[in-house]
């Protein structure tokens, strides 16, 4: 990282620079990642591919019954469903982290809305979980209409709303130098990420103030606490991200609502192996801050049912990095040797 910051920004792109930039790429999505990758390296779309994803999307394809209630393959045994009679509604809930957190919440025993721009996905998210347990609604979260719609939503079909996840994101254009940086470029993502975060807490608090209680709690990232790992607008978004929950918790504890932030590093494969087989010295351990573990959706998924859940009833304006401790440890000067992936 700290080399990073010393590589000119005229430069052509380097190994080191490479490295700093992919450690805070945060495996946004095909198409971020497929236009760094366009614009960095020259290659063909096709490059970046996501086999855990479709894996994911394979494994529950047509088979809603192991989501219902009383048939929790899943849990723990003897565990209680740690979300009974809840109601969530999540926001970019069609794939990634979001999908992999309506699975668990369901799993738990949830109601869920998921709330997306893709609706074929979104819908069929919701069909292989089971229509009885989780409801597609379409919610651009720019537009707070749509927002609006979303919470109004479950509160016409559940009477109530518990937990509200800030999820949808966008990692906008990679360009790594400022001068690069378009003003509506910059607003695009600060407009999904931190309006749109703005107007998930405004309805769902519009929904949870006369119930006197929930759980308003936003996808942060590591790009929430420190700089240098991910681009401009990124990064501002992120950080603003918890000063928005700060603030709202602040507001909101007197409601009996709490609001917290989950601040995941990333999750692999957000670089693919064409380039970490390219320079396996920089990219060996990338996602191995703790030996042997690689960070999973699921691990973010858990942390949001703790923050769903009673168990952190007295959490409030927190913000949980799920960072193996990397936001902790500064790369650019350490006593101890990183961890290594095996
Ligand atoms: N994946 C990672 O490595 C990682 C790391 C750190 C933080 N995060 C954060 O986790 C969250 C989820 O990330 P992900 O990797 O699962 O992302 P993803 O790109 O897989 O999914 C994002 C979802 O948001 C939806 N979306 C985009 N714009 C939207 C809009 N305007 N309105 C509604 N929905 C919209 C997309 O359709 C998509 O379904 C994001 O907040 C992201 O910043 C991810």
């Amino acid at each position: 990282m700290a080399t990073m910051n010393a590589v000119p920004v005229s430069e052509a792109v380097t190994p080191p620079r490479l490295a700093c930039f992919a450690s805070g790429t945060e495996s946004i999505r095909p198409c971020s990642v497929r236009f760094y990758m366009k614009s960095v390296f020259h290659v063909h779309s096709n490059f970046i591919n996501k086999p855990e994803k479709l894996r994911s999307t394979v494994t529950h394809v047509h088979n809603p019954i192991s989501y219902s209630m009383g048939n929790n393959l899943d849990l723990e045994s003897g565990a209680t469903p740690r979300l009974a009679g809840k109601v969530a509604l999540i926001t970019g809930a069609a794939q990634g982290i979001g999908k992999t957190t309506v699975e668990l919440f369901v799993k738990h025993g949830a109601k869920v809305i998921v709330a997306d721009i893709q609706d074929e996905l979104g819908q069929s998210v919701c069909e292989d979980i089971g229509l009885e347990n989780a409801s597609y609604v379409h919610c651009d979260v720019t537009q707070e209409a749509d927002v609006e719609n979303a919470v109004n939503f479950a509160t016409k079909k559940y009477g109530k709303l518990d937990i509200m996840i800030n999820n949808a994101a966008i990692l906008g254009k990679a360009k790594l130098s400022i001068l690069d940086n378009d003003k509506c470029d910059f607003d695009r993502v600060v407009n999904v990420n931190l309006t749109g975060v703005f107007l998930g807490m405004k309805h769902a608090a519009r929904a949870m103030i006369p119930a006197g209680r929930g759980s308003i709690i936003s996808i942060g990232s590591v790009s929430s606490s420190i700089g240098g790992v991910s681009p401009h607008a990124y990064t501002s978004s992120k950080h603003a991200i918890f000063g928005l929950t700060k603030n709202v918790a602040a507001e909101l504890g007197k409601h009996g609502i709490r609001v917290n932030c989950v601040s995941p590093y990333l999750i692999p494969p957000s670089v693919p192996a064409e380039i970490t087989d390219l320079y396996p010295d920089i990219f060996a351990n990338i996602y191995s801050n703790i030996k042997g573990v690689a960070l999973k959706e699921e691990d973010v998924a858990q942390a949001a049912l703790f923050f769903g859940s009673d168990e952190s009833k007295y959490i409030s304006g927190h913000n949980l990095a799920v960072d193996g401790g990397f936001t902790t440890i500064n790369p650019g000067f350490g006593l101890f040797a990183p961890a290594k992936s095996s």
